[in-house]
């Protein structure tokens, strides 16, 4: 198994460009089971989640080619299954996301239930409260979800805003007969992004980004050409790792109004925030202060990046508290950080850090992908050789993270 071999401690200094959003591209590849013709998306990143979800695509009847950062699909026009398996669906939790399409274009879907994962139980009861609110007739039997029927646009509330549930349902409703109006929806920019792809095809939504979202079915949607949206988590961690490691980092191509949160959060603590048109630029030299932060739906502080920004916390000089609102074990990276040296006590869903700590390398094993990062980042300020195990957690979100940190100055290196 790859593990990464990190020698510490190091400042990030340079440029890099960011790559395609995950959590963008795959709704947005999910979409393309609605399209009747062919689809060109842009941007579209080279991580592990990705090829598992063209996999899918390509069992369920919509073939591929990539073109470096293109993506060509095509629906093949045979009679294909309508049934996403277990052995697809276990290793990524967003192949749900074809139920919706499925089930709009074809009048049936099979899904497996995608079950827990490392952060928590993570429950598609909200996706399917509201695709049987648009007439679906759905049955769970042999860890299975079965849906089936005509859809008809209804006003639907959701009872919490779940950035998958809106997703699905977005889609499912582009082709449903009628009008849908979904309520208290996540407003996540990925949600924008997937409007965005829908719009190109044909559908008309009104709303994306917002709470309220009003969705006109239509009969037929055709192909589009589309850019993904850059990846604000991966953004995100790199400027964090600019901060923690008293660097200077500049990020091509982000987009900081998605960055908004943690961009206030770098500034609150003393690091140097430079906005332009396409790009962020975060320094620091001096000492950092500790500053607390909660996880919240967008446009809150994103879960995503919770792990990474409590490595930040281990370097500030004093306490800061950290709380955990979108999932309920999300502090696997706690012990691994504690190992290296970090002073951090949880109480449930809440972590204090005590910092400055002084980290020091050694072997630490991922647990998930933003975990993961947030083991990287600490290997950067630890001192001597930091080795992160199961690393294919990383490879399913982030491109090659190695050469972008070398391209900062990092000495990072992946081994088998
Ligand atoms: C997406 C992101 C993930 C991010 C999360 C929150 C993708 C592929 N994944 O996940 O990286 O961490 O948003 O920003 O885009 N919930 C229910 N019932 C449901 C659905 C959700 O109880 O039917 C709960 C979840 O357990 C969780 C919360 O609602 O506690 C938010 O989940 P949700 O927004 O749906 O996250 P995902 O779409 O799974």
């Amino acid at each position: 198994m790859q593990k990464l071999r990190i020698q510490g401690p190091t400042r990030l200094q340079g440029t890099i460009p960011i790559s395609g959003a995950k959590n963008a591209a795959l709704p947005v590849l999910a979409a393309c089971l609605l399209a009747d013709s062919e689809v060109e998306l842009h941007n579209v990143p080279a991580v592990q989640d990705i090829r598992t979800m063209l996999r899918l695509l390509e069992h369920l009847g919509v073939e591929n080619e990539r073109l470096g950062d293109a993506v060509i699909l095509r629906p093949t026009g045979c009679a294909n299954p309508d049934e996403a398996p277990y052995d697809l669906v276990k290793t990524m939790r967003a192949s749900v996301l074809v139920l919706g399409p499925l089930l709009a274009r074809r009048g049936h879907a099979r899904v497996s239930l995608p079950g827990g994962c490392a952060i928590g139980v993570r429950p598609i009861d909200l996706h399917l409260t509201a695709l049987e609110a648009l007439g679906a007739e759905v049955t769970i039997e042999h860890g299975y979800v079965e849906a089936r029927g005509r859809l008809r646009g209804c006003r639907h509330r959701f009872l919490n805003p779940t950035v998958g549930g809106t997703e699905n349902l977005l889609m499912a409703a582009s082709m449903a007969q009628g009008t849908t109006v979904l309520e208290n929806c996540a407003r996540e920019p990925e949600i924008i992004d997937l409007a965005r792809l829908l719009t190109a095809m044909g559908a008309v939504i009104e709303g994306a980004g917002e709470s309220t979202i009003t969705i006109e079915g239509q009969d037929r949607l055709g192909g589009a050409n589309h850019t993904i949206i850059p990846d604000r988590i991966q953004d995100g961690t790199y400027l964090i790792g600019a901060a923690l490691t008293r660097g200077d980092v500049t990020v091509e191509g982000a987009r900081s109004a998605d960055l908004a949160p943690l961009l206030e959060k770098l500034d609150e603590i003393g690091a140097q925030v430079d906005v332009s048109k396409d790009r962020i630029r975060v320094r620091n030299e001096g000492p950092l202060k500790p500053r607390g932060m909660i996880t919240e739906p967008f446009p809150g502080f994103p879960t995503d990046l919770q792990a990474q920004y409590m490595t930040l916390m281990t370097q500030a000089e004093g306490v800061s508290t950290v709380s955990e609102t979108v999932f309920e074990n999300r502090f696997q990276h706690v012990p691994e950080l504690v190992r290296m040296g970090a002073d951090i006590r949880i109480d449930g869903t809440y972590a204090r850090i005590h910092g400055p700590s002084e980290l020091s390398g050694t072997s630490v094993m991922a647990t998930d992908l933003r975990a993961s990062a947030c083991l990287v980042l600490a290997g950067l300020v630890a001192r001597g050789e930091t080795l992160v195990h199961r690393i294919y957690h990383l490879d399913r979100g982030y491109e090659r993270m190695e050469s972008k940190l070398q391209m900062l100055g990092a000495c990072v290196e992946r081994i088998n």
